[in-house]
């Protein structure tokens, strides 16, 4: 052990430990996240806020008991906020569904971590401009994915990645929505603001079923329908869609927002030569059957509230991400990528086509070899 004497130098001291979060659109998804950041790290706080409507983010503030810095600076829109160039540590976007794209542009040349809402474009132009924004700086983004990481998908996806199921050949995936009522009654009707049903639901789906399928999308068809909800309303109450992957299998996904009550499920029930697993976020379980032996496993995995435990997680990435002690686990180049499949899939079904899912980045993603599928009857 080593006497520290005077005439030892004393230790450099440390950057400030405080992390200053610029919030921009401080609605009620980017509420409950900032609380969560500022209650799992002491040293985060709100210290810029970006918001048109300043007489109801202060109450939210206030309700959620959020940290805010000493003086916390406040701007009506980002111009002002880059203009004025306040100091900020993380950029968190939580403004409604067609504002991520323009505004994730805007704040790119900062290369700050960006905690980005989704889904992160709602048209193929939004996407291809967003493409090319990051193009060069898209490890430092989180997509707002809590699906992806909860511990529930974690347990499934180590069942696959072990190779307990032996080679995948199918995932059947299903969320029929309990609330559905949120997507006609509130500002969710507008499909002008959020893509329509495939971008604002089925993105976190396709998100957690390419996680698993760990292969890339290629192609889609889908369809969708309106049999209960009437007119003005745009949105379908029911789709479904089917991806083919590079690795030579496919992934069905449904969704009904007609659902209630107990009736509400949300997971997927994956299919390999060696056994099946099926788990659902409503009772947070898995079963996993063996094919070759008869054994049943039954997991239930304890959670904390927040769309299964991914709101936590995804708060406990972003700051890791902040202080470079870990990567993002949901990229840009994720987000892209379940985005171009919802936007695909709505092509799909509105042209009753097959459609090509574009892989984001393509130019530097390393080359992948698209394994031969022979045509079946
Ligand atoms: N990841 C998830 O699980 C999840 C869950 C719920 C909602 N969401 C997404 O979160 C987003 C926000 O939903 P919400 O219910 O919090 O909406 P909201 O309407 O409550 O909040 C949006 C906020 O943005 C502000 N705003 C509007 N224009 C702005 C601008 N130009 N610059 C800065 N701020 C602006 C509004 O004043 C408002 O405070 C949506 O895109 C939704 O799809 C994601």
């Amino acid at each position: 052990m080593t006497l520290l004497t005077e005439t030892h130098t004393a230790p450099t001291p440390c950057k400030s430990p405080t992390i200053r979060l610029a919030v921009i659109g401080l609605g009620l998804r980017s509420t409950c996240i900032t609380k969560l950041l500022t209650q799992c790290n002491p040293h985060a706080q709100l210290a810029v806020l970006v918001d048109p409507n300043p007489d109801k983010t202060q109450p939210l503030i206030d309700e959620n008991k959020i940290r805010t810095s000493r003086h916390m600076a406040t701007y009506n829109s980002v111009q002002d906020m880059l203009k004025a160039g306040p100091e900020i540590d993380a950029l968190i976007i939580g403004t409604r569904c067609n504002l991520h794209t323009p505004i994730a542009i805007q704040l790119a040349e900062l290369n700050l971590p960006m905690f980005l809402e989704k889904p992160v474009c709602i048209n193929w132009e939004q996407y291809k401009q967003l493409e090319q924004a990051y193009a060069r700086n898209h490890d430092n983004v989180l997509v707002s994915f809590p699906l992806r990481v909860t511990p529930l998908l974690q347990a499934v996806r180590e069942y696959v990645m072990q190779g307990r199921l032996g080679t995948l050949n199918q995932i059947q995936a299903v969320n029929n929505v309990s609330y559905g009522n949120v997507y006609v009654d509130s500002w969710y009707r507008d499909s002008k603001i959020t893509g329509g049903l495939w971008l604002q639901k089925a993105t976190h789906d396709f998100d957690y079923i390419h996680h698993l399928a760990n292969a890339t999308p290629t192609q889609i068809t889908a369809m969708h329908s309106r049999c209960i909800w009437q007119e003005p309303v745009s949105h379908q109450d029911a789709g479904s869609a089917i991806v083919q992957y590079d690795s030579g299998f496919h992934a069905n996904y449904t969704q009904n927002f007609i659902t209630r009550q107990s009736a509400g499920k949300r997971g997927a029930t994956l299919t390999g030569e060696d056994g099946s697993i099926s788990f659902d976020w409503n009772t947070d379980r898995f079963t996993f059957q063996a094919h070759k032996q008869n054994r049943v496993e039954n997991v239930s995995i304890k959670v904390e509230d927040g769309h299964g435990g991914g709101d936590q997680k995804l708060a406990e990435n972003f700051l890791d991400l902040i202080r470079k002690r870990d990567v993002s686990q949901c990229t840009m180049h994720a987000g892209l990528l379940s985005a171009a499949t919802c936007l695909a899939a709505r092509d799909a079904a509105n042209q009753r086509k097959v459609i090509a899912i574009p892989t984001p980045f393509i130019n530097q993603q390393p080359m992948i070899l698209h394994q031969h599928v022979e045509p079946l009857d």
